[in-house]
């Protein structure tokens, strides 16, 4: 286990950082250009372990799949998996175990899915349900703990699927996208609607690819009623219900370009606004507006972040990101915005330490449910820098404006966000911190250390 000294930042974070791929797009590209029949061409692709995971179950399932340099990927595939020799691992990844198993239902053989220590602990009955309620047969483990619950290894007996239409309780990217995708294969329609919309790389990328969807947002009988439904939706997004219908289809191979992830981004973003004199740019941050809940958040606190320029990749939006350090005010993170930021919450607890006032986060309970118990986890380390937080059932309350002292060792719960909002705080620390099992960066962002030297 690697225990990684951080020092405190003693001049401004200054330069230009391309931000490297997107994992749930590159998850996505990997997944449904081995479903497309033909050659598909990835570009930059993750060196993220996680999406690497959901290469090596694709290749488990008869897939072929290259890599021509660095960052580029060629998949070819029949348009057919085939039933695998033994138990597909997922790895750290959630997202490639919930998608596969919508992936997996629906074929004429049987697989196993099965995870590390971390995610053999995640709850799977989220999918579970839905695909049950669309004829799938699964076997998981019922753990026997304080609220009972279905996990991994999940057995999944390949059938015939029939469409839905599932109304989920819960906001959640990878419960859609495994209904969706297990829709692509069902006979009839299926339809997935979640309270808010949830990241939709899922339907921009099916979309791009030809498959038959349609996704919607409608007014939620809370909206308020003096806005066009148009101003509405481009001013508050998520205060949508967001209903997405599917049918059988067949994907077309073409060449997908990932944009950078803004999930990787947060943490410069954090870091130029909390290191004083910074001043960065970050180069290729996918901006697609499902995602984009920090740039909300960090405006209403007042930040200095600027979007340089747009275009679309492969339907999807990418930009350029200007961060200087700023003077933040506290404010309450709630509601809608959860799902646009979900990933970014350890990070802006570390900026909420530094910002006047009181920052309160709720409406984030699922943030239990992640690689770590990530509210528990954010407030035992952060408390141990000297910050002033508290735990609630459903996220923090930070008083802000605190000098974190440091000068101890941290945890990082086997969880790679933790390691790097660790890593971000230790920069503003009096004294250096150890962060303790410093490796799992690599999870979602190997190039972090290196990138992040590049600012000095
Ligand atoms: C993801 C969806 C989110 C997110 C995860 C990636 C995806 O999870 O936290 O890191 O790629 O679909 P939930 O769907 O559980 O919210």
């Amino acid at each position: 286990m690697t225990l990684k000294k951080v020092e405190k930042q003693n001049k401004g974070l200054k330069g230009e950082v391309t931000i490297p791929a997107d994992k749930s797009i590159s998850h996505r590209a990997v997944m449904f250009s081995s479903l497309a029949k033909g050659t598909s061409t990835i570009e930059n692709f993750s060196k993220g372990a996680d999406c690497h995971s959901t290469l090596s179950v694709f290749k488990s399932l008869g897939v072929n799949a290259e890599f021509k340099d660095e960052k580029t990927l060629i998949i070819k595939s029949s348009g057919q998996l085939i039933a695998p020799k033994d138990d597909l691992y997922c790895g750290n990844s959630g997202t490639t175990m919930r998608l596969m198993s919508g992936i997996l239902a629906g074929q004429n053989f049987d697989s196993v899915l099965t995870g590390d220590e971390s995610l053999s602990k995640r709850p799977m009955a989220r999918v579970i349900k839905p695909l049950e309620l669309m004829g799938a047969k699964i076997e998981a483990k019922m753990q026997r703990c304080k609220d009972a619950k279905l996990t991994a290894p999940m057995k999944i007996h390949g059938t015939q699927l029939h469409g839905i239409n599932y109304v989920s309780e819960l906001s959640s990217a990878q419960v859609k996208s495994c209904v969706l995708l297990a829709g692509l294969n069902a006979s009839g329609t299926t339809s997935f609607t979640e309270p808010y919309i949830s990241r939709n790389h899922t339907e921009l990328m099916l979309e791009y690819l030809g498959a038959k969807i349609d996704a919607k947002t409608q007014r939620r009988k809370d909206a308020k009623q003096n806005n066009t439904v148009e101003n509405y939706a481009s001013m508050h997004p998520g205060i949508f219900a967001s209903t997405t219908t599917i049918e059988r289809s067949q994907l077309q191979s073409k060449t997908i370009i990932i944009a950078g992830d803004i999930s990787s981004a947060a943490f410069f973003i954090v870091a130029g606004l909390i290191v004083p004199d910074s001043e960065i740019i970050l180069k290729n941050v996918g901006l697609n507006p499902t995602r984009t809940g920090i740039l909300d958040v960090v405006k209403m606190m007042g930040a200095d972040v600027e979007i340089l320029d747009e275009k679309t990749v492969s339907n999807e939006l990418v930009g350029d990101l200007r961060v200087k350090y700023s003077q933040l005010k506290g404010c309450t993170i709630e509601d809608e915005i959860i799902p646009r930021l979900i990933d970014e919450l350890p990070v802006i607890a570390v900026l909420a330490t530094q910002a006047e006032g009181t920052t309160i986060i709720k409406d984030a309970e699922d943030l239990r449910h992640k690689e770590s118990d990530r509210i528990k986890a954010v407030v035992d380390e952060l408390k141990k820098l000297g910050a002033d937080i508290e735990e609630t059932p459903d996220g923090f309350i930070i008083q802000g404006k605190k000098h974190l002292t440091g000068g101890v060792e941290v945890e990082t719960y086997h969880d790679h966000r933790l390691a790097m909002s660790l890593y971000v705080a230790g920069l503003i620390c009096k004294n250096p911190i150890f962060i303790k099992g410093f490796e799992w960066v690599n999870i979602s962002f190997p190039e972090f250390e290196k990138l992040m030297n590049n600012l000095n």
